[in-house]
């Protein structure tokens, strides 16, 4: 899809599919619902009147090009009550809308939105969700769908944001770069995570990562076994220890502020979650393909850093490997030593996430990170505590935290602050190790957490819980039934927001 701005009357664009916005209420038609509408012999105001169309937010209506009006289509969009508009609604309008003007084969659509752009707020950001809005509610993963008729081809071949001053429309389409570029890291993070396990191995993801490197010019270190042996990651390789899949440590880095300490992104790789030997229930065990999100969105967020190049130094880690119930696998009592030196015994091997993320952490550490932000699925708690709406966030600082409130908030990719109090910890305590890897049942999420923190050291630090976010069960606005890619566009942000100057 071809995303351009342009100033003046919508009716000057040649396309064939007009799209306007109505309000909801009696007010005048203004701006290009009042151009279009003049040229259409009224049918707007017409419809309006008779109650056909009452422009609440997300209505849509299709009509032929009446009366006088070039193109094929008219496309009405209701944005509801005015003073509830912001950048958030406009994002997932735009998602409800592109779906639907790819279901009619829209092809090249003209969008009078220079009103919900200015009823939104800054215009800029305004267009950034609009284009985020665009860019995500047309994604699809339709790859493995080999029937025609079970993958659409309707299509939205460019759409043009008219309205407004030369100026402004200079503004917007900076904006829609901008949000064009954020929403692509989510769409690609939603591929790796939607793609099932046989097809995204560590080896895909590892493969993956290094043609990112290439394309955006950043640099790519993957860790092989012989490797992290060396290292001494005992924690990582336990978790591969049943697998026939070779485990993949993944190290992205983009430099954008010479030799500062970088800002460290974690993200959990787990390919396929079996559980192990400590084996999950077979029933909706598929949904485990997406135990990678944290590694997904961390990789993906880098395109973007890379695409975006702020003044900041950025190291996404991703420790990436199956959870396999294999011969060798790892066996409830086993203890392993972490890159750090720490010794862990192993309750429950479905607790694996932590796992990978000890000797991730500690390895970030080592690397001098300035402050450390992990990403994970990392437990059915954390579903329980906040369900499908917010992640869950734990952190040290209110620093950091404050940071990643802001980006996720910019975002619409909502958190949620969750505590670290110390007695926490104490359900981590084992007979034989350090610590052990289970807390009880008790406030799951937490421990989880806990546990994560004595390798993040005295590094500022948070954790974002992702396992309840990490799927959409409907399309909604901008978003899309599978997965979600959150939080890219929050890592983003959050990089974009330590940038120098
Ligand atoms: N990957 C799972 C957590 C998960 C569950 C993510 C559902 C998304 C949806 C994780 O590895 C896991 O199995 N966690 C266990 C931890 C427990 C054994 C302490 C859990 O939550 O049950
Ligand atoms: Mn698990
Ligand atoms: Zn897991």
């Amino acid at each position: 899809m071809d995303l351009t701005a342009a100033s003046g009357g919508i009716l000057d664009q040649r396309a064939e599919s007009y799209v306007v916005t109505v309000p909801e209420g009696r007010r005048r038609l203004s701006g290009a619902a009042a151009q279009v509408n003049a040229r259409s012999g009224g049918v707007i105001a017409g419809m309006r009147r008779d109650g056909l169309l009452r422009g609440t937010r997300g209505e849509i209506t299709v009509l032929p090009a009446l009366g006088e009006m070039p193109g094929k289509r008219i496309v009405v969009l209701g944005t509801g009550d005015e003073v509830k508009a912001s950048a958030h609604s406009l994002r997932a309008l735009a998602g409800s809308l592109v779906r639907r003007l790819r279901a009619i084969d829209a092809g090249a659509v003209a969008w009078g939105a220079s009103g919900a752009l200015a009823a939104a707020g800054d215009p800029e950001e305004a267009a950034v969700a609009l284009a985020e809005g665009l860019v995500l509610g047309s994604y699809r993963f339709d790859r493995h769908r080999t029937r025609e008729e079970d993958a659409p081809a309707g299509a939205v071949r460019s759409l043009c944001v008219v309205g407004g001053t030369a100026r402004q429309a200079a503004v917007v389409e900076r904006g829609l770069a901008r949000g064009r570029i954020l929403a692509e890291a989510t769409n690609e993070a939603r591929d790796l995570e939607n793609e099932p396990a046989n097809r995204m191995t560590p080896t895909d993801i590892a493969q993956h990562a290094m043609e990112l490197a290439t394309s955006v010019g950043l640099e790519c270190t993957v860790i092989e076994r012989s490797e992290a042996e060396r290292l001494g990651m005992g924690s990582y390789l336990s978790v591969a220890a049943g697998s026939v899949q070779p485990p993949k440590f993944i190290v992205l880095s983009y430099r954008g502020a010479g030799r500062a300490r970088p800002l460290a992104l974690v993200g959990k790789g787990i390919t396929f979650d079996t559980g192990g030997i400590s084996l999950k229930p077979g029933a909706g065990m598929e949904a485990m393909k997406a135990d990678m999100s944290g590694a997904a969105s961390v990789i993906a967020a880098m395109r973007a850093i890379g695409r975006l190049r702020p003044r900041v130094n950025v190291l996404a880690i991703a420790p990436c490997t199956e959870n396999m119930p294999g011969g060798s696998a790892t066996k409830p009592g086993d203890v392993v030593y972490t890159m750090d030196g720490q010794s862990v015994e192993i309750i429950n091997t479905d607790a694996e996430g932590r796992l990978v993320l000890a000797d991730g952490l500690a390895y970030a550490r080592r690397e001098g990170a300035s402050a450390i932000v992990d990403v994970a699925t990392l437990t059915g708690a954390m579903s329980v505590a906040l369900g499908a709406v917010r992640s869950g966030v734990f952190s040290s600082t209110d620093r950091l935290y404050g940071e990643l409130e802001r980006a996720s908030a910019a975002a619409g990719e909502r958190i949620w602050r969750l505590p670290l109090d110390d007695e926490y910890a104490r359900a981590l305590r084992s007979e034989v190790a350090d610590l052990k890897n289970v807390g009880g049942r008790a406030a799951g999420a937490i421990t989880a957490a806990k546990f994560l923190q004595r390798f993040a050291g005295e590094t500022p630090w948070a954790h974002m819980d992702i396992a309840g976010v990490m799927s959409v069960d409907r399309d909604s606005g901008e978003w899309v039934k599978g997965a979600s890619g959150i939080p890219a566009r929050t890592l983003v942000r959050l990089a974009l927001g330590r940038s120098r100057g």
